[in-house]
């Protein structure tokens, strides 16, 4: 079940190991082993895969065996790898460094405080109006008993012309109707994958889709993305899926959560290619997929690449409308929307219809609305890289050019320490180890461009000021625990 990273990959995630700060300092395995180290922190090599072999390493990276062979020495002495003979050695992190990642993430109710912690939009004006039409609407249903496990007939309608619209053929009786795209995951979980089953999941990746997957107690797999485009590695994922063959792989194509990566279409059909050879489901998050900007063009959706039945998208209206509705939908075969809905039953029986309604009238204007969201989610986004390239002009952020979020790259490994201060000046932060497990990506913040542009300016100049103070030495503590629920 472990995978393994072969020497030519590791030798391209290293990049220019040999030139990194402090380098001219330190002997040639201290900085491969300081590269290797780096690179667990940040999620980009995962934690559990077999290195390459000694001799493997040296030839990929030009140098001699006995630097290697240092290398691993230091890395097993740093608690950064396990080895037993014959067998090979495995990363893992030492116990210290690990945080909790799980812990449900969940807005504050408190007002004074800006929080950044969610990355989703206030309703649209259209909001109202939408839930006043479907107040009107409301009486063709009343004579009916209200439970349609899978959603009422006209919004599995116009969720399907949706899919239609963009290139992937889609009938009413493919949409199941849920409570939330989260809602949609843990369905899909209960249905596709028994307790301990193996997952593969972007690291990082959107938290909540995470602690799904620690209720299901998944065996999870990551496939570390870079901070910079494309983000995904084409080789190392899809090698990930053939050797770790995992049950489900779940994935954010689409202005991925945190990173904001679109992944190219060449990739959507070789990613859905080797999964149907390797037995795998994949679960696609389109949850931003109405949001791109710069008029960046969408590859086709993924599941446009699936001739077999192994793509099951989910998606819903929390980010090109509002989350307050708590609308989602699954998008799969006729079949497999039936055993969704039956699943569901012992659950929640069905969605609110009046919600339902609205979220008819609202997918009825979306050109519109979603127009109007993308030139605000534009200039917010711009007013947030003014403001950290002015305040934090050490921070590296690749441009997203869809979704609500920004991952920055910190100038340490400081976000867990950061969230903590910038708590005490009213800014609340979700610090990188959120995105990812075992306690990583410590040197990333994701920064959403969601909140009105005097917000995030304002928080990036309070960010600024805690930043600085945290080289003086100053430790805060969390003023609540650190588990949000
Ligand atoms: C990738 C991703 N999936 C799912 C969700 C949850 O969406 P919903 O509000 O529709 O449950 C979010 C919300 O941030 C998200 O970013």
């Amino acid at each position: 079940m472990t995978s393994q990273v072969r020497g030519a990959q590791l030798a391209r995630l290293l990049g220019q190991w040999h030139a990194l700060p402090g380098r001219r300092r330190s002997p040639d395995y201290a900085a491969l082993a300081g590269a290797v180290r780096g690179l667990l922190a940040d999620g980009r090599l995962p934690l559990g895969v077999r290195l390459p072999a000694e001799r493997e390493l040296a030839e990929a990276l030009k140098i001699s065996r006995t630097t290697v062979t240092a290398a691993y020495r230091e890395l097993r002495e740093s608690g950064h790898l396990a080895s037993r003979r014959g067998a090979g050695s495995w990363t893992m992190l030492p116990g210290t460094h690990r945080v909790a990642s799980t812990g449900l993430w969940t807005p504050l109710d408190d007002r004074d405080m800006i929080d950044l912690g969610v990355a989703a939009l206030a309703a649209p004006p259209e909001l109202l109006p939408a839930a006043r039409a479907a107040a009107e609407d409301l009486p063709r249903y009343l004579g009916g008993a209200g439970y349609h496990p899978t959603g009422i007939i006209e919004l599995r309608e116009a969720v399907a012309r949706g899919y239609t619209a963009r290139g992937l053929p889609t009938s009413p009786d493919q949409i199941m109707v849920t409570n939330g795209t989260q809602h949609a995951l843990d369905l899909v979980l209960r249905l596709a994958l028994a307790p301990g089953g193996n997952v593969l999941v972007e690291a990082p990746s959107y938290p909540n889709a995470l602690a799904a997957l620690a209720a299901r107690r998944a065996r999870i797999t990551t496939h570390g993305l870079a901070a910079e485009e494309p983000g995904w590695d084409a080789d190392l994922l899809l090698g990930a899926l053939r050797q770790s063959r995992p049950k489900l792989a779940y994935l954010i194509p689409d202005f991925q959560n945190p990173t904001g990566h679109l992944m190219p279409a060449p990739l959507r059909e070789q990613v859905v290619a080797t999964a149907h050879a390797v037995g795998t489901d994949l679960v696609v998050d389109e949850s931003f997929v109405d949001l791109p900007l710069d008029g960046t063009v969408l590859p086709p959706p993924t599941a446009s690449f699936d001739r077999h039945s192994r793509v099951v998208t989910i998606g819903g209206v929390s980010k090109p409308f509002w989350g307050g509705l708590r609308i989602g939908w699954v998008r799969a075969s006729a079949p497999q929307v039936q055993r969704l809905a039956a699943a569901r039953v012992g659950v929640d029986m069905a969605s609110p219809v009046l919600d339902q309604l609205v979220a008819v009238h609202l997918l009825a204007d979306a050109p519109t609305i979603v127009a109007a969201r993308r030139i605000q989610l534009t200039a917010q986004r711009d007013a947030l890289l003014a403001a950290l390239a002015r305040r934090l002009p050490e921070w590296r952020v690749t441009v997203p050019h869809g979704g609500v979020t920004l991952w920055a790259e910190l100038d340490g490994p400081i976000s867990s320490a950061l969230a903590r201060a910038a708590e005490e000046v009213g800014v609340r932060l979700a610090p990188g180890p959120r995105f990812g497990l075992d306690g990583t990506l410590e040197r990333f913040l994701r920064l959403p461009f969601t909140l009105p542009a005097a917000d995030l300016v304002e928080a990036v100049g309070r960010i600024a000021a805690v930043r600085y103070d945290l080289d003086r030495g100053g430790r805060s503590q969390w003023r609540e625990p650190a588990v949000i629920a």
